[in-house]
C-alpha cells in the first residue's frame, strides 16, 4: 500500500481534489444545521482540517476527532488546542458518549470491505436517538465481479487524475492522486458502489438521504454525502 500523504500535502489536497468541494458543502450544512452548544464527533478526522473549519465556524460545539494515524491526530492536537483528538481504531474504541452529530468523511472505503458494516453499526451506536450523521466517500461505479470492480476503480481514478491535472496541481498532488488509484486497483482501499451503500446504511439507519458533489455530469462514481438519521421524523 502507498501511506497516505503527510498532514501537511494532506491538507493542499483540499484546494486540488473535487473532494475539497464536498467538503466546502459539508461546512455550510454544519453551520446551518447542527444543534448549538452541541458535542460532534469527526470518525477517521485525518488531520483535523474539517474539525479546524468546524471549530472557527462554531466555537459553540464540543469537537472530537478519532484516527489511528498517530501523525495525524499529533498534529491535530499540536495546531488546534480546542480539539480532543484521540488515537484509536474506530473498530476497537469504547466509550459510553453518545453524539448529537457525527461525520465520518473519506473514511469507510478504509476499511476493508467485510468490517465495513460494523463500522456502520458503530455510527449508529454512537449517535444520539435524535442526532444526525454525516458520511462521506468518494464511490466507483457498481459492479458484481473482480474484473468490473477493478475497472469501476480505474475508471473513478483517472477521473480523479484528470481533474487534478486540470487544477494545475503540483506533483506531489499529482502522486497522491496515483496513489490512490494504485490503493483502490490492489485493494488496500476499499470503495464501493453508491448502490451497494446504500443498502448498507438502510440495514441501520431508516432516514437516508443522498447527495452528490463531483463530477456535476451525470455519473454513477464520484464523490458522495449521506444524510443518516435513527427515525425519518427527526427536526433537520
Ligand atoms: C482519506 S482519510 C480521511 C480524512 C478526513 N476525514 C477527510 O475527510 O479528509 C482516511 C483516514 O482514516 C484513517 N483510518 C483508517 N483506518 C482507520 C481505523 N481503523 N480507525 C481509525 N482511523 C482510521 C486514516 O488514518 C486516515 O486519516
Amino acid at each position: 500500500m502507498n501511506d497516505l500523504p503527510s498532514p501537511e500535502v494532506y491538507e493542499k489536497e483540499f484546494k486540488y481534489m473535487p473532494w475539497g468541494e464536498l467538503i466546502n458543502d459539508l461546512l455550510q450544512l454544519i453551520e446551518r444545521d447542527v444543534k448549538p452548544q452541541s458535542e460532534l464527533l469527526d470518525l477517521m478526522c485525518g488531520p483535523g482540517y474539517l474539525l479546524s473549519k468546524i471549530s472557527t465556524m462554531r466555537p459553540d460545539l464540543k469537537l472530537t476527532g478519532v484516527d489511528i494515524d498517530k501523525r495525524y491526530t499529533h498534529y491535530t492536537r499540536n495546531k488546534y488546542s480546542s480539539i480532543e483528538c484521540i488515537t484509536a481504531d474506530v473498530l476497537k474504541w469504547q466509550t459510553n458518549r453518545k453524539f448529537d452529530t457525527i461525520v465520518c468523511t473519506g473514511g469507510i472505503h478504509h476499511i476493508p470491505y467485510p468490517q465495513q458494516h460494523a463500522i456502520v453499526q458503530k455510527i449508529f451506536t454512537l449517535l444520539n436517538d435524535d442526532g444526525f450523521c454525516i458520511v462521506a466517500d468518494p464511490y466507483v461505479s457498481d459492479y458484481s465481479n473482480e474484473e468490473e470492480r477493478k475497472l469501476a476503480a480505474a475508471e473513478l481514478g483517472y477521473e480523479y487524475l484528470a481533474a487534478v491535472i486540470r487544477k494545475n496541481a503540483p506533483n506531489e498532488i499529482i502522486t497522491a492522486a496515483v496513489d490512490i488509484l494504485e490503493n483502490d486497483l490492489f485493494m488496500t482501499e476499499y470503495k464501493t458502489s453508491v448502490k451497494k451503500n446504500t443498502l448498507l446504511f438502510k440495514k441501520y439507519f431508516s432516514s437516508v438521504e443522498i447527495h452528490k458533489t463531483w463530477p456535476k455530469k451525470e455519473s454513477e462514481y464520484g464523490d458522495y454525502y449521506f444524510i443518516l438519521k435513527k427515525s425519518t421524523h427527526i427536526r433537520k
